[in-house]
């Protein structure tokens, strides 16, 4: 090999290297902003919203509640809605039969466990010693997370998060009775 050859080799080598390198960065170049938009972009979507919801939810205080306020703005019509998730176990009207869960008609402002031949849970039956009548609040606390208000509750649901949508829901029940409670 005389040295020309040599150079000729170094010089390919060389500009194999400096090809590869530049490839690469053009790579960077062309790629690096598309992941920093989707890097922003993912971080932006990173449920900020959403964290801001429920830390909304939480702030809410369901022991001092405007009731008026709320059923004026209560939705029968998506109260109907929300009642199907229920009606896989209640039934809602009158005379109908019990299903997993005791029929509904006449719930609200009726004593806690009160329905005729339904086998509640002890936990249900014991309620009373917190508040033994299904009133509006209690519908509230109960609805939101069944197990957690009625420890030992054989209704497994896991519970109704939002409140407009358990208000909805409690003025479908509401209207559900021999003599409906007048609203709040
Ligand atoms: C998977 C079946 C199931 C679903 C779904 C369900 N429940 Fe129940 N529910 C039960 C059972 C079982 C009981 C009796 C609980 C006990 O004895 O511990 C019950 C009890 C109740 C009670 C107390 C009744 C009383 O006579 O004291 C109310 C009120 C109630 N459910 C409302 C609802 C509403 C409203 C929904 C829909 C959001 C719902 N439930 C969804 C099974 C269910």
């Amino acid at each position: 090999m005389n040295n020309y050859e040599f150079d000729k080799i170094a010089l390919s080598i060389a500009l194999a290297v400096f090809a590869i390198v530049f490839c690469v960065n053009i790579g960077d170049l062309i790629y690096y902003p598309e992941i920093s938009v989707e890097k922003r972009g993912y971080k932006i979507e990173v449920p900020e919203n959403h964290n801001d919801n429920a830390k909304q939810e939480e702030v809410i205080d369901e022991e001092t509640l405007d009731l008026k306020l709320l059923f004026d703005k209560a939705d029968y019509k998506k109260g109907e809605s929300i009642f199907k998730k229920c009606s896989i176990c209640h039934t809602i009207n009158k005379g109908e039969k019990n299903k997993i869960g005791p029929n509904l008609w006449n719930v609200v402002n009726s004593k806690v466990a009160s329905k005729n031949e339904f086998a509640y849970s002890t936990a249900m039956q014991n309620k009373g010693s917190t508040a033994d009548i299904w009133n509006i609040q209690e519908l509230i606390n109960y609805l939101k997370s069944p197990k957690k208000y009625v420890p030992g509750t054989k209704m497994a649901f896991a519970g109704i998060k939002k409140l407009d949508d358990r208000i909805d829901l409690i003025e479908f029940l509401r209207t559900h009775a021999d003599k409906p409670i007048n609203k709040p």
